[in-house]
């Protein structure tokens, strides 16, 4: 396996380019499911996450074309089975997402039920329930989830909880079915804005996306189109995060500050200079030391889990001590018994960690546990003294394109190591 070996110590600076958002193209590329004809999709980040999405739809007899430039052409018309494996749910969750568009689209499907992860339980309960709502026979038999409509029929859905997939499942759903579906307490993140308007721009009726409430009218049908996905906030966030815990000034391009106002505020918080534009940030911390912030994780537009594991690498060389409450995973905090290898002094109760700055880390080898705990290892490892070792970055490359050569472009001492 692939290792990361980063040499702290140099302030990061220059520009880079965001790409799209993981979140937003992983529900995009299922929602092509829903096309009559061939779906364009643009912008598409260069992830493993994605290879398993198009192993997942090619698998199902989904006809795939990429360009050099990762646009990927989906043509649906060649489906032969609506069949969704356990090897390849289990290794990345949100193949869940094509269980509402194969359902919808051709009455049936099968999908393997994810199981737990590294970061909690991540039960799809709420999917289910919306779905046998709006009229769908779902049994679970051998951990997949067998499901079958002869056509969905609109419904009045009050989400328990705020899911962002669940919603973005039952939203594809909705818009071939029978009647008007309404989602109560639904996700306003802006990847289910950015599916919304993909679902709109190949012919469906969805309003309200961005909002608690969302309305779909069910079509008939769905066509072919041609969409961009939106820029990724959370890599946008943590390449902020980096240049702020190596002092460093950076500028990122083509993104959309206005989805990051949670985290850019914390950012200022913590004594970073940061300016917006229309489509870039500016982060400069002016040889100033970080301090310490305290963060409450929630749905957005709160302050994203997807970040809390970055902003505990701040904390941890910040002055001053400050708290991190994660309130939307139950077991999000397995990169702090690695940041503690490194030197970090953190207290953890339950769902909350008390973090007091210190003034060095010291590298160490550490093990990515997932997406966003290995950035904050990368991140520790960018300020370490010494050169810090990071296995297991499968888990990085699932979410970060080409992270080393970003970090590299910016000065940071970081390369790859192949097993
Ligand atoms: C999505 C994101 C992930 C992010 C998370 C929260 C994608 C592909 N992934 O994950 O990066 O960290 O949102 O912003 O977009 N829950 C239930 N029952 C359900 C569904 C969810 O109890 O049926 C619970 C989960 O266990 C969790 C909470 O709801 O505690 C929120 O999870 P959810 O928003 O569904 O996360 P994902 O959509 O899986």
């Amino acid at each position: 396996m692939d290792k990361l070996i980063i040499t702290g110590g140099t302030p990061l600076e220059g520009e880079i380019r965001i790409s799209g958002a993981k979140n937003a193209a992983l529900p995009i590329l299922a929602a092509t499911l829903l096309a009559d004809g061939p779906v364009k999709v643009g912008n598409i980040p260069h992830l493993q996450d994605i290879t398993t999405t198009m192993e997942l739809l090619g698998r199902m007899g989904v006809e795939l074309v990429v360009d050099e430039r990762m646009n990927i052409e989906v043509d649906c018309s060649t489906i032969r089975e609506l069949f969704a494996p356990y090897e390849l749910v289990k290794s990345m969750r949100a193949s869940i997402l094509v269980l509402g568009p194969m359902l919808a689209r051709f009455g049936k499907a099968v999908v393997s039920l994810p199981g737990g992860c590294a970061i909690g339980s991540r039960p799809v309960n709420l999917h289910i329930e919306g779905l046998v709502k709006m009229g769908a026979d779902v049994h679970v038999e051998g951990g997949y989830i067998h499901a079958k409509a002869s056509r969905l029929k609109g419904a009045h859905l009050v989400m328990d909880l705020v899911t962002v997939t669940g919603t973005e499942n039952l939203m594809m759903a909705a818009t071939l079915a029978d009647g008007t579906t309404v989602i109560e307490n639904a996700a306003r993140e802006p990847e289910v804005v950015d599916l919304a308007n993909c679902l709109n721009a190949m012919g469906a009726k969805v309003s309200g996306a961005g909002g608690d409430t969302i309305s779909v009218e069910g079509v008939d049908k769905l066509c072919g189109t041609h969409y961009d996905v939106l820029p990724d906030r959370i890599e946008s966030g943590t390449y902020l995060a980096a240049a702020a815990i190596t002092g460093g000034r950076v500028r990122i391009k083509d993104t959309r500050p206005r989805m990051l106002e949670a985290v850019i505020e914390k950012l200022r918080e913590a004594g970073a200079c940061v300016e917006v534009g229309d489509r870039w940030i500016d982060l400069d911390m002016k040889g100033s030391r970080l301090r310490s912030t305290n963060i409450r994780t929630s749905p957005y537009p709160a302050f994203p889990t997807d970040m809390q594991a970055q902003f505990t690498s701040l904390n941890v060389v910040a002055s001053g001590t400050g708290t991190i409450s994660e309130t939307v995973f139950e077991n999000r905090f397995m990169h702090v018994h690695e940041l503690q290898r490194m030197g970090a002094d953190i207290q953890l109760a339950g769902n909350t960690a008390v973090i007091r700055g210190v003034d060095r880390l010291t590298a160490a080898p550490v093990m990515a546990t997932d997406l966003r705990a290995s950035a904050s290892l990368v991140l520790a490892g960018l300020v370490a003294e010494g050169d810090t070792v990071v296995e297991r970055i499968y888990h990085i490359d699932r979410g970060y394109e080409s992270i080393e050569e970003k970090l590299a472009k910016l000065g940071a001492r970081i390369r790859r190591v192949p097993a």
